[in-house]
């Protein structure tokens, strides 16, 4: 009995301590990144929220930001059209640095194929409270990502553990 209700209160408080981060957004418009502008690295910015439990993702700024230590999964979908190409990169900075770390690649191309590709990629992390991923376009290698009310773009994460 005594043994029972110890291990309900250590339940109580694991569920007390634990605040559940998820987010989904869409991207809700084309991105085409200009010729003589495709050398650099660009940040997509997943513009259309669907979740935002925790309020971690930035759809202004296409930033998610770690609110609290831990093992978090994300896990993006690049839709391009014939032709195109969308190659991107997952970065995890520190709060102390400014660039941050390419930790993964989705290679989203439809150069030479008859229509359009869809690309997903997923990875996990350690992050630390105050830590930022987001994603960006590879230089020389992205020039369009499709993006309509069907949302065929997107960008989401939750916290694991
Ligand atoms: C490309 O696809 C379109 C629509 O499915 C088709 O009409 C066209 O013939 C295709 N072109 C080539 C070169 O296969």
């Amino acid at each position: 009995m005594a043994g029972t209700v110890f291990f309900a209160i250590l339940a109580l408080c694991f569920i007390a301590a634990y605040n559940p981060v998820a987010f989904h957004a869409n991207r809700g418009s084309p991105m085409t990144v200009k010729v003589g502008n495709q050398n650099k690295a660009h940040t997509v910015i997943y513009d259309n929220v669907k979740t935002n439990v925790g309020l971690a993702y930035n759809s202004a700024e296409g930033t998610f930001k770690c609110p609290e230590d831990g093992i978090y999964s994300f896990s993006w979908t690049s839709d391009v059209p014939k032709g195109k190409h969308f190659d991107t990169v997952f970065i995890l900075k520190h709060k102390s640095s400014q660039h941050g770390a390419k930790i993964t690649g989705n290679r989203a191309s439809a150069v030479g194929f008859n229509g359009s590709v869809q690309s997903t990629k997923n990875v996990v992390v350690d992050m630390k409270k105050g830590d930022t991923a987001l994603i960006k376009t590879i230089g020389n290698a992205a020039n369009v990502l499709h993006g309509d009310m069907h949302s065929f773009s997107s960008f989401s994460g939750f916290k694991i553990l």
